[in-house]
């Protein structure tokens, strides 16, 4: 049984909808919005609780490009999750092509291997 759930890039689109959804079902106990700007998964977190009536939402604060974030992200977690969603991402806007401090373009590092890490250090 599903009770904890990490979503990446849950702020907004796809991933706070999944939040959203997995609200509703009654076993979920906690869902971790994975999200690398910690203003916009406050105010998600917010409406998030506000749509669904539930506090059922934490924010862990990510970004799936920085290995060392991810990293920092996994040793805040005191308990062990069921479910990780791995949605953060996308076509990297004008810097897709930009290579981050881990040596690899952003685009790379978001949609492959910052959650192959992350799945690693979980
Ligand atoms: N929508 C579609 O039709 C579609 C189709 C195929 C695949 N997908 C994939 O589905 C996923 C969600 O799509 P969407 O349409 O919901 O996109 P979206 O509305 O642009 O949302 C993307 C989310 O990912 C977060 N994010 C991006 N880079 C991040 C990083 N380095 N670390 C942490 N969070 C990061 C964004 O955070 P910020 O707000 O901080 O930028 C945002 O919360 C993406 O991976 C996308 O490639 C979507």
């Amino acid at each position: 049984m599903i009770k904890r759930v990490l979503i990446t890039g849950a702020n907004a689109g796809l991933g706070k909808e999944t939040a959203k959804q997995l609200a509703a079902h009654p076993e979920v106990e906690e869902i971790y919005l994975g999200c690398r700007n910690i203003d916009k998964a406050l105010a998600a977190k917010s409406e998030l609780e506000r749509i669904t009536g539930k506090s059922v939402f934490r924010i862990i604060q990510i970004d799936v490009c920085d290995h060392s974030s991810i990293r920092a992200a996994v040793q805040t977690l005191d308990r062990s999750i069921d479910a990780l969603i791995m949605n953060a991402g996308g076509t990297g806007g004008k810097s897709f092509d930009r290579i981050n401090s881990d040596g690899v373009t952003e685009i790379f590092a978001v949609n492959l291997l910052g959650h192959s890490l992350l799945t690693q250090e979980l």
